[in-house]
């Protein structure tokens, strides 16, 4: 099948280089000549794991092609056309449609008149989006679905080829949906051909699916960070009291790891756009709670800034301080709305000396802000450091010998903003362990409560696939 994928960023590039490798012709389209650049020479523009390789091999096999000049390139070929632009949060909250407008108008400038194509959006967009696109599409005969994309950065390629589910948001009119039901089922033949469950709906529940699905998580997480509240007014330890409530399969472990909140390109933007649209729509009271949910997230941060100037005799100016993180969280180089750098950029705003760490994400920490200090080498960063913020829980940070970090320091007190570390193991060597949501000192947890603990990742791993058509 000959497809574009308009919008080459986290999800686009992915999601061309997946369907390259399911054996389709994809053309990758985006106005960003460097990123286009990059991805023509296989080479990914942000660090995913799996993507270097899956790109490698589609370009090398002629299948993924990438333009910044779709209409010069085949773009009336495709059959299929998705849109994966994003969706940026506007200054009121809501979200910025433009990127997804104009990828439409690039469709619709590019396709012959009698042509048909189906448009496929996997943008997340307000509920009511695809109603109005498909009426603007509707005089070039072209066909709307919507079909939402639920990947998670770090896992984008293993989300992309072995989805949980795949929906279909349809047309009313019975022939459209048809047409439009006909062009997923090619461009996904293999994996339908899996197993993998297919559900098809109206528009608006495809809208709704992705934002409930974003808004359920973001709850999850605040409502484990409101326990840690309680936890730190009467002594409770929120690990232990999540890994209770884990054995309950109703609640279920993933997604109640405590600590200082969530960040990224979705969570937060979503949750604000949903709001804003159900404000519009006359609905706003159906969503206050996200607003706590929102505002839950933020006190984390605060907390996290509260407890190193405490730690630091109520004055940070002067102070050196060191984060473990910039990243919004592992497996990833993204620092979109990421709770460690905002942490980071509040205490220097203090006045600290602050000096970030990071496995990947420095080069666009460095670029964005060339202010603060920066180290690679985790040790390097600890040298002199009067508190320790472990903020976004890389491997090679729980991975830290206590005692050899201890050596570095100049005070070891280590802030656990992601509850990852064992404070057994830092306390025994010297360190005050401060966990959120958890006593400052105390048993700790046992040995299997901690295995617990660490084998639910945030997001789970499912097994290896071959690739196929590769
Ligand atoms: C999320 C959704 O998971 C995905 O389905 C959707 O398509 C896009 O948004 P992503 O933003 O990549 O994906 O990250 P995710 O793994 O969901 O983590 C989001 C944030 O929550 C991170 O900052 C993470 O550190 C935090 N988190 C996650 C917690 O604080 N506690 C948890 O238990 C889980």
């Amino acid at each position: 099948m000959r497809i574009s994928v308009l919008g080459c960023g986290y999800l686009g590039a992915v999601h061309a280089a997946a369907l390259a490798s399911l054996g389709h012709d994809v053309l990758g389209v985006d106005v960003d000549a460097a990123r286009v650049n990059a991805l023509a020479d296989g080479r990914p523009p942000f660090f995913e794991p799996g993507l270097g390789e899956l790109l490698q091999r589609a370009v090398r096999s002629g299948r993924l092609r990438f333009t910044t000049t779709p209409a010069d390139d085949g773009l009336a070929d495709a059959e299929l056309h998705f849109i994966t632009v994003g969706t940026p949060q506007s200054d009121d909250g809501s979200a910025d449609l433009s990127a997804v407008e104009s990828a439409l108008d690039t469709i619709l400038a590019a396709v012959p008149v009698g042509a048909r194509p189906v448009v496929a959006g996997k943008s997340t967009v307000p509920v009511g989006t695809a109603k109005r696109l498909a009426e603007r599409l509707a005089a070039s005969g072209a066909t709307l679905v919507w079909n939402p994309e639920f990947l998670r950065e770090g896992r984008a390629v293993e989300d992309t080829l072995h989805p949980d589910r795949i929906v279909y948001g349809l047309p009313d009119d019975p022939a459209q949906a048809r047409r439009g039901r006909e062009a997923l089922d090619a461009a996904y033949a293999p994996l339908l051909a899996e197993g993998i469950p297919r559900i098809a709906t109206n528009y608006p529940t495809a809208e709704l699916v992705k934002m409930a699905a974003n808004s359920f998580l973001a709850t999850k997480i605040s409502f484990i960070n409101a326990m840690a509240e309680l936890c730190e007014a009467t002594g409770g330890d929120v690990v232990a009291l999540a890994d209770v409530l884990g054995y309950d399969d109703r609640i279920g472990r993933k997604f109640l790891r405590a600590g200082v909140g969530f960040g990224g390109g979705c969570l937060p933007k979503d949750i604000r756009a949903f709001v804003a649209r159900a404000e519009e729509l006359g609905v706003g009271d159906a969503l206050t709670f996200l607003k706590q949910v929102d505002a839950i997230n933020q006190r984390r941060r605060d907390r996290v800034v509260a407890l190193a100037e405490r730690w630091l005799g109520g004055d940070v100016a002067g102070a050196r301080v060191t984060v473990l993180g910039a990243a919004f969280k592992p497996d990833s180089d993204d620092v979109r709305d990421s709770p460690a750098l905002d942490v980071a950029l509040r205490l220097a705003d203090r006045g600290a000396l602050v000096r970030v760490c990071d496995p990947r994400a420095l080069d666009v920490v460095e670029r964005l802000h060339p202010g603060l200090d920066t180290r690679r080498d985790p040790l390097a960063a600890l040298e002199g450091a009067e508190v320790v913020l472990l903020l976004t829980e890389w491997q090679e940070f729980i991975d830290l010998d206590p005692a050899e970090a201890a050596g570095q320091v100049a005070r070891p007190v280590v802030i656990d903003g992601r509850n990852a570390l064992d404070p057994g193991r830092w306390r025994e060597a010297g360190w005050t362990h401060l966990g959120l949501g958890r006593p400052p000192s105390g048993p700790g947890l046992s040995r299997p409560e901690l295995a617990r603990h660490r084998a639910t990742p945030a997001t789970a791993r499912r097994p290896e696939r071959q690739l196929s058509g590769s």
